[in-house]
């Protein structure tokens, strides 16, 4: 809007003394009514910096960390699988002492032998060894893979470009990410349809999942709950659900979700910025979020995006 025409038929001097003709009147209405427009646009736009000035940010200080981590955590698994090796041997040089040892019988090294075997528990160790390197193994491989997740999470490497993906893929590393907000309150059913790649913004969409995700595992509060997300196709549009059982959302709520600010949960749990920034996301990939709820009961949102992204480009 061109604020300099908007003000032009606005008449100059002092309202008080002037008295002023109802088309004056009207223009000046109209003027205030386009400048509170213009300022609640600026507002708004305001929010959305902020918001993704954050969003930034924390990706990258994902990305950092998974990198720093990647690291240590690659020599620790490779001076793993090295380690195995060389128990395998000490244990097999074992076996030929004890297959040597009845060839001392009598000897006082024979009695020490038999008093160390017993103080170290060595039957005990042969079996415990083996086990806890499993399980070390087990640890250091899901590390890798959350260090995985963050990175494809974030993906600050790929500098927001726009990529054909598999929305599965980006679904299962958010779900990774947020499993602490989600497991001790409800089950992730999967009902994955066939779904192709999607030209989309992987990391901003992943963010939308997380959004739904989470606000999905707040909304179940009394007893575990269920947390079913399904996938598939609708003509050229990809669409994702995420549905839980859990308090559903007000009829008088409905409206404002996805204003900026909304929100129902105390200071710290809630932003009421999630659902807001995930519409502006999926407008940007020209989509659309759909939402069904019945207070009680449980909310689906549905996210729709096409599959190739529009020819125009979005603002
Ligand atoms: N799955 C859901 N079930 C019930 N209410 C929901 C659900 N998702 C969103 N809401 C409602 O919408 C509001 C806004 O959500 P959101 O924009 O993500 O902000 P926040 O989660 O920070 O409150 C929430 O405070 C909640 O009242
Ligand atoms: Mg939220």
């Amino acid at each position: 809007m061109d604020l300099s025409t908007s003000r032009s038929d606005v008449p100059a001097g002092d309202a008080a003394t002037t008295q002023l003709t109802p088309v004056q009147i009207e223009a000046l209405l109209r003027a205030n009514e386009e400048l509170t427009e213009l300022n609640r646009k600026l507002s708004e736009a305001q929010d959305k910096l902020v918001q993704s000035e954050k969003l930034a940010s924390i990706g990258q200080l994902a990305a950092g960390v998974a990198h720093e981590i990647n690291n240590p955590i690659g020599f620790i698994f490779s001076n793993f699988g090295t380690l195995e090796k060389y128990l395998a041997q000490l244990f097999g040089m074992l076996a030929a002492y004890e297959a040597a040892e009845p060839g001392l019988a009598g000897t006082p090294a024979a009695a020490q032998l038999l008093r160390m075997r017993e103080e170290i528990e060595l039957d005990y160790l042969k079996d415990d060894i083996p086990a806890l390197m499993t399980e070390s193994k087990d640890g250091i491989q899901r590390v890798r893979k959350i260090v995985q997740d963050l990175k494809d999470f974030s993906r600050v490497d790929a500098r927001q470009e726009w990529e054909w993906v598999s929305l599965h893929t980006g679904i299962d590393s958010t779900l990774n990410i947020v499993n602490n907000e989600i497991k001790y309150k409800a089950d992730v059913v999967k009902r994955y349809g066939e779904l192709p790649d999607v030209e989309c913004l992987p990391s901003e969409l992943n963010q939308v999942f997380m959004n739904l995700l989470v606000n999905a595992a707040h909304a179940i509060s009394a007893e575990r709950g269920t947390i079913t997300i399904s996938t598939g196709t609708a003509g050229d549009m990809a669409w994702v659900e995420v549905a839980d059982n859990g308090s559903g959302i007000a009829p008088e709520n409905l409206k404002r979700i996805f204003d900026p600010f909304f929100t129902t949960k105390p200071v710290g749990k809630g932003t009421g910025l999630g659902l807001s920034l995930s519409y502006g996301i999926v407008k940007k990939h020209g989509g659309r979020i759909e939402v069904n709820s019945e207070p009680g009961r449980g909310t689906a949102f549905r996210v729709s995006v096409p599959v190739k992204r529009s020819d125009a480009p979005a603002a």
